[in-house]
């Protein structure tokens, strides 16, 4: 270390320790000292009124510290996609500020479809320095709830239907995010899979579901040590999520030692004695409405404000439980706000819109193409522009996790951009009605004027481009309401089909946050799933459409041929949406792919499918046995060659199954994957572990995890309906 380093660490060093001993030798003001000595150290110094202070909030976003003591407040923001516009202090209104524009990231259902962990910690990196410019301790998500049913609201902000690939990209996000010292809260734990009824509908599920479906994403950020999470809105053997004693006391904080702050989702507690034992942290949101009390002195009202200090004093509840969750909220804060070495982040750079566009262009999938794309932008191609999501603003909607983004370029920007704007010519097609999360607004044009003039300019064009799909609004992708169907909304099915009469050359472009029926598109030349993609949505979109890049995302979700296909809604209401009060996951763990497998259902787009640009052929494998006997890994080596004209990116998956089993088992499962970059003509020899305790299932008669000995079945491809068999013994 040079001299200057050593003598300036030394002068910041003496602060610290005079700044300590000014407060009384305290060591929780030493940065220096290990986190748990500065926790009991502080957890020591404080009253019994000040620890439940530290248990609710005091805003709609910020929780109180110990000002006495020099602790400070815990600010939130949600999250994921970008940090949301400043609120009122009580209230859900916009300051209007002019300081919180923030970079719009790609909704994280695109950020799942790139396959691509390292782009998730890029992601994470990028938004956590956002946050902690903005002066946030908490950034509200990920989100990593399974994708149940393409019916619920909030996909577009979850990381697709298979457990593995969720944990292996929600970890990287979680790590990204704490680099910048802001802790990551990552939400809705468990058993958020609807919107519909989603503040009280009661989830039944077996264990085995549970453990092997919708609990591994959040024991893959716990164990990437994620120091926050927060409780769901659901309700869990009948009890709240947010405070559930076998989620949270038994499986969250024992099982899993996780040691950071549960947080509850606002409005997500309702009732004292519960909060204050079953392992909620923080009480966040809760409404006016929701307690016996007026709007003033409305955070002393709170579960775990005044009556939780009511019923400590009562001896009702426990000051050993207050301790502990005084503890780790004071970890949370020294974790972040007052810890060593803090950055200090940076908002809205050209750079974090950089690393946006990356992103986004990496979960592009290209569904379907017959030759027509690339469009490149020599051809001069006279080019009709249609549909409202052509010129929709997508970022700044859909409830929590809305971003006043500093740009959003619109599909048509980009277009016009990149193929001059003389070439092209735009339509609406049809109205999606004025932006809202909480009604249906109906549009107000004239849906056959729309048409007429949106078959005219496709008529005159050589190329078609439709903007489709969903928008956000309330029933379209949007939080606290689920879609009531899986078509197309707006009259979108019949205005693409008639498109193709008036032009053969379609190409359309969905812009969703879930599967949608696709059945109209034998109509069309090519077909692309771009989702949201936030700031540099447009730029993104062209860049494929164009060749630039190379279309390389595959989906995260399934796409059904018909809603019935999928598990959730094979059972009528009582597994969707439920009665009202309850919901049974009656398709167990055979959830996604892992039912239509089950039942030899063709899906219309496979969880795992995406095309390229170029062609990819993937080699028989190699599965060295002698490496699986040392280190109980199964090593299993792929050879990869880039066959087509361009470079681009494959993903190679490894699904297993077991074929002779006394179990419910899916056929096959995802265990591995990887994205390569190869040249074209490149080869190289992908190789992925798999663990052997990556085969285990949940017993429920033992509750334990337990790995069944024999054969396996190994499949190797680059989509769950395309992969080539092998055969593995496990003894
Ligand atoms: C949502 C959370 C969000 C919170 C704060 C809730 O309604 O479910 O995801 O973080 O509000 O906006």
């Amino acid at each position: 270390m040079k001299k200057k380093t050593c003598l300036l660490l030394l002068l910041i060093g003496a602060s610290v320790t005079s700044m300590a001993q000014q407060k009384d030798g305290a060591v929780y003001l030493d940065l220096s000292a290990p986190l748990e000595e500065r926790v009991e150290d502080a957890l020591g110094r404080l009253t019994v009124e000040e620890k439940v202070a530290l248990c609710h909030a005091q805003s709609k976003f910020s929780s109180k510290g110990v000002a006495r003591l020099g602790i400070p407040e815990v600010s939130m923001s949600d999250g994921p996609h970008g940090i949301r516009a400043e609120l009122e202090w009580d209230g859900w209104n916009y300051l209007k500020s002019s300081n919180d524009y923030a970079t719009a990231f790609p909704s994280l259902v695109a950020l799942a479809a790139t396959w691509n962990p390292e782009l998730s910690l890029l992601y994470g990196k990028a938004i956590g320095e956002e946050a902690r410019y903005r002066k946030k301790d908490v950034l509200l998500g990920p989100g990593c709830n399974i994708c149940r049913t393409p019916l619920n609201g909030r996909s577009f902000e979850y990381l697709g239907e298979d457990p593995y690939l969720v944990s292996e990209m929600v970890a990287p996000y979680v790590r990204g995010v704490q680099q910048s010292h802001v802790a990551a809260c990552v939400k809705h734990f468990a058993l958020n899979n609807q919107e519909l009824n989603r503040m009280h509908v009661n989830v039944k599920v077996s264990d085995r579901a549970l453990r092997e479906i919708y609990l591994p994403a959040f024991k893959a950020a716990v164990d990437a040590g994620t120091w926050s999470i927060m409780g769901s809105y659901s309700q869990y053997l009948n009890q709240r999520c947010c405070h559930n004693e076998v989620l949270l006391n038994r499986i969250l904080k024992e099982e899993w030692a996780f040691d950071g702050a549960v947080i509850s989702d606002w409005g997500g507690c309702h009732d004292t004695r519960q909060a204050a034992a079953y392992g909620l942290d923080i009480e966040m949101g809760t409404n006016p409405e929701d307690l016996s009390y007026s709007k003033d002195d409305l955070y002393e009202n709170y579960y775990l404000a005044r009556p939780y200090l009511n019923a400590l004093r009562r001896g009702d509840a426990s000051m050993k439980d207050l301790d502990e969750k005084a503890r780790r909220v004071l970890r949370l804060i020294f974790r972040t706000q007052m810890s060593a070495d803090r950055p200090w982040g940076s908002l809205a750079t050209e750079e974090h819109a950089r690393q946006s566009r990356i992103i986004a262009q990496d979960g592009i999938v290209l569904l379907k193409n017959e030759g027509i794309l690339p469009l490149k932008p020599e051809r001069k191609l006279r080019i009709a522009v249609i549909g409202d999501n052509a010129v929709r603003l997508m970022s700044n909607a859909g409830g929590a996790s809305e971003v006043k983004t500093w740009r959003e370029i619109t599909p048509l920007q980009a277009i016009e951009e990149k193929y001059g704007k003389e070439n092209v010519t735009f339509a609406m097609g049809y109205d999606g009605g004025a932006a809202s999360y909480s009604q249906v607004i109906p549009a107000t044009s004239d849906a056959e004027e729309l048409r007429t003039e949106a078959l005219r300019c496709a008529g005159d064009a050589d190329i078609v481009l439709f903007f489709g799909g969903l928008n956000k609004n309330m029933h379209q992708d949007c939080e606290n309401s689920d879609r009531l169907s899986y078509d197309l909304p707006y009259g979108q099915k019949e205005l693409i089909e008639a498109l193709a009469k008036v032009n053969e050359n379609l190409v359309v472009v969905l812009i969703s946050g879930n599967a949608v029926d696709t059945s109209w598109d034998k109509d069309v030349k090519a077909l692309v799933e771009s989702w949201y993609l936030g700031s540099e949505s447009g730029h993104a979109i062209a860049d494929v459409l164009a060749g630039d890049v190379n279309p390389s995302g595959k989906l995260p979700v399934s796409f059904y041929e018909r809603l019935e296909d999928c598990g959730a809604h094979s059972f009528g209401t009582q597994a969707y949406p439920g009665d009202g009060k309850d919901v049974e996951y009656l398709e167990d763990i055979l959830v996604g792919y892992r039912w239509l497998d089950a039942k030899g259902i063709q899906a219309k787009y496979p969880f795992g499918y995406g095309l390229s640009y170029s062609t990819f052929q993937i080699g028989k494998a190699g599965l060295d046995k002698k490496q699986y006997a040392e280190t109980e890994t199964i090593r299993i080596t792929v050879p990869v060659t880039n066959c087509g004209p361009v470079s681009g990116k494959e993903v190679v998956q490894v699904y297993v199954g077991k074929k002779h089993s006394d179990l419910l088992r899916a056929p096959k499962e995802l265990k591995a994957f990887e994205k390569v970059y190869l040249r074209s003509g490149e080869s190289s020899e992908v190789s992925l572990d798999i663990p052997v305790e990556r085969l285990a299932y949940w017993d429920e008669s033992t509750s334990q995890w337990r790995i069944e000995k024999g054969e396996y079945q190994l499949y190797v491809g680059n989509s769950s309906q395309n992969t080539r068999q092998y055969v593995i013994s496990v003894k």
